[in-house]
């Protein structure tokens, strides 16, 4: 070997040695969660306040100035404006601590939980937030399901406890028994509502002191030692000694803390906070951070893929029309899995086989948008979207790999979606293959080929008059929805040859999706139950695999 190869050669390895440190460095200082929690548990509220130690906003309220702004920018959200509500979700990027968060908003809606579904399978961890006084509520169970199928880790924080709440051991317990997940206390209230005095850190047995600010205003906190003469004269003893015997009560009998059962999505760290009064949030972030899982190996047809793979890897999880009018764009939102993103990067796009370069990736915070030189495994990125990404597409450098991709959800609501007007089919055609594309909506095809209008599947009434609202605005198409009477949809196990195998079914109405999966419709789920005793050996799915390698039908 001649030295000047040698040379290079030597110069090739330390170059892959700092990559490597680069990458190990860019993987351990990233965390990336989301936050499921059903309407009004107040999940603005605590998204504010980490953006706050995050320095990304400057002021308390800037959240929802935001949305005021994007309601004002983006038209098709005029009824976003309407309402009063969020549908739209962005991702919000943020350095704390030296640490680099990416907090995958999702919309504070039910309808349009659907987004939430697809947002979970790009998130490494979730924050399950509870009110104290409600404890779990329909949307967060929906949502926990949905993290356990994937084994995400889930951190709960149980808010609003400075107002009247459920006793603490009957919200565990209702977490472990309904969800059948164990529970370890971070953090032991002493005392709710009016009566809310602070909470004992489990790990380093001090009380946090509550101290009860003005509405807005947030609360200071003070710290003592358990043993501190002080503490007595500012917590009744009773509310303390109730504490602490619950606190025994815990270390005997309840689970042990192991964090890779945390990490496995067995075991939930819970931490009893108050968001609007900023009580508790600040250790709630810090503990979060040092037991949150990094960014790890994701499955592929190849097999799982190390985040520190050199070779880059990600998939599209979101797509989002118009979130500027302005411009009528197509933004895809892409989970970066593995190598170092660079921009004007050439990638594979594995669906098609086309090679793509990435010239205008974007960092997308809110409404607002700037330019990304790199990217890391755990970040997301904003691609603009000439309608070629779907949602669950792959990106990569080096050999052939695709993600799991995204499985459909069951929809609850349905419609036939009318097009009065023949001479518009073309934009009716054109927006309702992109709208599913983008999927705001999921559409299902009469099994009768003469009926050729699509019916729209959706989880709330809300979804529907978007995409109705959006034909309009966006593709100039008047539309007349015509409900159908049905609310359960289940996908069948084996598709169409095991249903022929069980012969003529009653009582609910057999449909196919766009990759002409057949879909049962009932009307209610006495109907679905009444199948499943008359066929057992039917098996129904309230989730539809992903499929690979085939492209949809279209309208
Ligand atoms: P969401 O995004 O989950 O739907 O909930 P959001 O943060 O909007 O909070 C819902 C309501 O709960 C808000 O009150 C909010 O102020 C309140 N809230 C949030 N965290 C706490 C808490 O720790 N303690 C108490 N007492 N209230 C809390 P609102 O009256 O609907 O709105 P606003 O007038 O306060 O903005």
């Amino acid at each position: 070997m001649s030295s000047t190869s040698s040379t290079t050669s030597n110069s090739q390895s330390s170059q892959d040695l700092s990559f490597e440190r680069i990458m190990a460095d860019a993987v351990s200082r990233r965390r990336n969660f989301a936050i499921i929690s059903h309407p009004d548990a107040g999940k603005t509220t605590l998204t504010e306040k980490l953006l706050l130690y995050g320095g990304a906003i400057q002021q308390a309220g800037a959240v929802k100035a935001r949305g005021e702004q994007r309601k004002v920018t983006s038209d098709w959200m005029e009824i976003e404006k309407q309402r009063g509500i969020s549908i739209t979700s962005t991702v919000l990027q943020f350095e704390y601590e030296d640490i680099f968060i990416n907090l995958l908003d999702t919309p504070g809606h039910q309808d349009f939980s659907e987004d939430t579904y697809r947002t979970l399978a790009a998130a490494d961890n979730a924050v399950m937030l509870e009110d104290a006084a409600k404890g779990l509520e329909p949307q967060t169970r929906k949502l926990f399901d949905v993290c356990r199928m994937r084994n995400i880790p889930i951190f709960t924080f149980i808010n609003k406890m400075d107002r009247p709440g459920q006793e603490p051991l009957t919200l565990l317990d209702e977490i472990e028994s309904e969800l059948g997940l164990s529970t370890w206390a971070v953090n032991w209230p002493i005392g709710s509502g009016e009566l809310f005095r602070g909470v004992i850190d489990r790990r380093t047995r001090k009380v946090v002191l509550f101290e009860r600010a003005e509405r807005g205003k947030q609360s200071i906190e003070k710290h003592l030692d358990i043993e501190d003469p002080q503490l007595k004269e500012i917590v009744e003893k009773e509310l303390l000694d109730k504490a602490l015997e619950e606190l025994d009560l815990l270390e005997e009998a309840g689970a042990k803390m192991d964090i890779n059962l945390v990490h496995s999505g067995n075991l939930t760290p819970v931490f009893f906070g108050s968001a609007m009064t900023n009580f508790g949030v600040r250790p709630f972030l810090d503990t979060f951070l040092e037991m949150a899982q990094k960014p790890v190996a994701r499955s592929t047809n190849q097999g799982p893929i190390s985040p520190l793979c050199s070779d880059f890897s990600g998939f599209v999880f979101k797509l989002q029309a118009n979130m500027d009018p302005r411009h009528r764009d197509r933004v895809a939102f892409v989970r970066i899995c593995s190598g170092r993103f660079e921009k004007d990067m050439s990638v594979r796009h594995a669906r098609t086989g086309k090679s793509i370069r990435l010239s205008r990736p974007q960092k997308i915070f809110g409404q607002d948008r700037s330019v990304v030189d790199n990217a890391y495994p755990g970040d997301v990125i904003g691609l603009n979207n000439p309608g070629m990404f779907s949602i669950g597409d792959t990106l990569y450098t080096g050999s052939k790999v695709e993600y799991e991709g995204i499985p459909c959800f069951s929809p609850e609501i349905f419609s036939w979606l009318r097009n009065p007007n023949p001479s518009a089919f073309k934009n009716f055609r054109k927006g309702v293959n992109e709208l599913r594309e983008e999927g705001a909506v999921q559409i299902l095809y009469d099994t009768d080929q003469s009926k050729r209008d699509p019916i729209l599947a959706a989880v709330g009434q809300l979804q529907l008059e978007v995409v109705q609202h959006r034909l309009e605005a966006e593709y100039g198409v008047e539309t007349r929805l015509e409900p159908l009477g049905f609310q359960v949809a289940r996908w069948v196990d084996g598709g169409w040859p095991s249903l022929e195998n069980v012969g003529r079914i009653f009582n609910c109405k057999i449909v196919q999706d766009a990759w002409q999966r057949p879909v049962l419709l009932f009307k209610n789920d006495w109907n679905l139950s009444q199948l499943g005793e008359e066929h057992p050996d039917l098996i129904l799915r309230t989730v539809a695999p992903v499929v690979s390698g085939v492209e949809p039908i279209s309208l």
